[in-house]
């Protein structure tokens, strides 16, 4: 069935239905309590809102979600909490009773709505990427700093104390100046099959264009785009490179202090211009920094044999006997040859390990990354992975992701005015033209 106007008025009529405003919702006053809004809260959005909600101080005043049942579900433990379909109604509804909002949809939704809750003025926690677009990356920081707000990036392992004990390391020198860093993962965030086709009915408990937002509408699709699907897709996810790589990629663009690329170039299957490829690798050059040689030269590859293959054929990666390259992680090479690897989720194992008698073994205080927002937005406190360093890592990561557009082309970037100087076409996916009925 086609998505068009007659239906999305429709549908808006049977959603706007699902609105469920309790009484008293927001008797506590609210100096003493951190009161958030949660849009998305199904999937990841359902492990924020657990997250932020266990902060002594946080009251939960609203949810939304397009999806009944995910909404519902997510209810069911914060029954004071005002339920509705559409996120810009919520937010409207409840105004100055929020103090923070959690945004956890699917990635080309994240812009729209954090646009929105800061234009509020409301501090913002929003999931990793930032974006789906360069620009709208900037954007954000941008306003971030100019409205002075409090925001965070949904990576919260970039608060772990693997992370921040791999970038105190490489800070100190372990491995000296680095000159490469190989970054993977084994996950295939995309589809190499034929294009969609077709339509299915929208399920009864779904609001297919609120869900579309403003994305160009498209029939929906069983197990193509919701749940958690939309991430093969062009235009709403990221593939696996805006997945995991703006994880794994994190740790050296903070510990090496990176800033935009000077250029991108991605191996890939030929465009199809609606899916991502399985399979990748970009290349990235940096202009050095005072952690990296001259110039730093980032490697991602993804894919699910790409770590085995690598593993086996580069020399940079290769291990001692018996031993196998994690399936999601980075390596770092010094200039002098030494090594440290970070499997995902663990933390650094200098190679060789007698490097850690080279170094001081820091303090770390554990963090939480979801109350560390909270914290803030309280006063106490600031944000690590605030939009200002969230932006420009989302837009490094999204460079790579518009060059599977392009495979094997090497895409000159020119970052002080966010430009491909040697790619008109390129430009043009700089940014994108939202819907205007959304
Ligand atoms: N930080 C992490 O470790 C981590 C892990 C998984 C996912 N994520 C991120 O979380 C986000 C969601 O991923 P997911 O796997 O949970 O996806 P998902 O599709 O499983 O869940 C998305 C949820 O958002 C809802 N939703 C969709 N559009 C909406 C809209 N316009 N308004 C309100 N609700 C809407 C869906 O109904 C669903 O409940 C993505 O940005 C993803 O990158 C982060």
């Amino acid at each position: 069935m086609n998505v068009n106007r007659r239906n999305f008025l429709k549908s808006s009529a049977v959603f706007a239905g699902w609105s469920i405003l309790p009484t008293g919702a927001w008797s506590n006053p609210l100096n003493s309590r951190f009161c958030t809004a949660h849009i998305g809260v199904g999937g990841m959005g359902g492990g924020d809102l657990r997250q932020v909600s266990k902060h002594p101080n946080v009251q939960v005043v609203g949810l939304a979600d397009v999806d009944r049942n995910r909404l519902n579900g997510a209810g069911k433990g914060f029954a004071d909490a005002a339920r509705f379909a559409d996120y810009r109604e919520m937010l409207r509804t409840l105004g100055d009773k929020v103090d923070g909002v959690v945004i956890s949809t699917p990635d080309h939704t994240h812009y729209s709505a954090t646009l929105m809750a800061m234009n509020m003025g409301k501090a913002v926690y929003c999931q990793k990427p930032l974006t789906h677009e360069i620009d709208e990356a900037h954007e954000l920081a941008a306003l971030a700093k100019e409205k002075s707000l409090v925001t965070q990036m949904g990576i919260q392992l970039h608060s772990s104390s693997g992370n921040r004990m791999t970038v105190d390391l490489l800070q100190q020198g372990i491995i000296g100046k680095v000159s490469k860093v190989y970054v993977w993962s084994n996950k295939t965030w995309g589809d190499d099959g034929p294009a969609y086709s077709g339509s299915d009915t929208i399920p009864e408990t779904l609001d297919w264009d609120l869900w579309l937002g403003s994305a160009a509408a498209r029939p929906y699709l069983k197990g193509k785009y919701h749940p958690g699907k939309w991430r093969k897709s062009l235009d709403f996810g990221c593939g696996t490179l805006g997945d995991m790589g703006i994880h794994i990629i994190d740790t050296p663009y903070s510990a090496l202090d990176l800033s935009a690329p000077r250029f991108v170039r991605v191996s890939c299957r030929e465009p199809n211009n609606l899916l991502h490829p399985i399979k990748n690798t970009v290349e990235l050059e940096f202009a050095g920094t005072k952690h990296t040689a001259d110039s730093l030269r980032m490697t991602w590859f993804d894919g699910a044999d790409a770590p085995k293959a690598e593993g086996q054929t580069n020399p940079d990666l290769q291990l001692e006997a018996g031993k196998k390259l994690p399936s999601q992680g980075a390596m770092y090479i010094g200039e002098d040859g030494h090594r440290l690897l970070m499997p995902h989720m663990s933390g650094p194992q200098p190679l060789p390990r007698s490097l850690l008698g080279s170094v001081v073994k820091p303090e770390l205080k554990p963090v939480n990354h979801y109350h560390q927002w909270v914290d803030a937005g309280m006063g106490n406190g600031t944000c690590s992975a605030a939009f200002e360093y969230a932006g420009p890592l989302t837009s490094t990561v999204l460079l790579g992701v518009v060059g599977n557009r392009f495979p094997g082309q090497t895409l000159q970037w020119d970052g002080a005015n966010m430009r491909f100087t040697n790619n008109e076409a390129a430009n043009q996916l700089v940014s994108r033209t939202h819907r205007t009925s959304y």
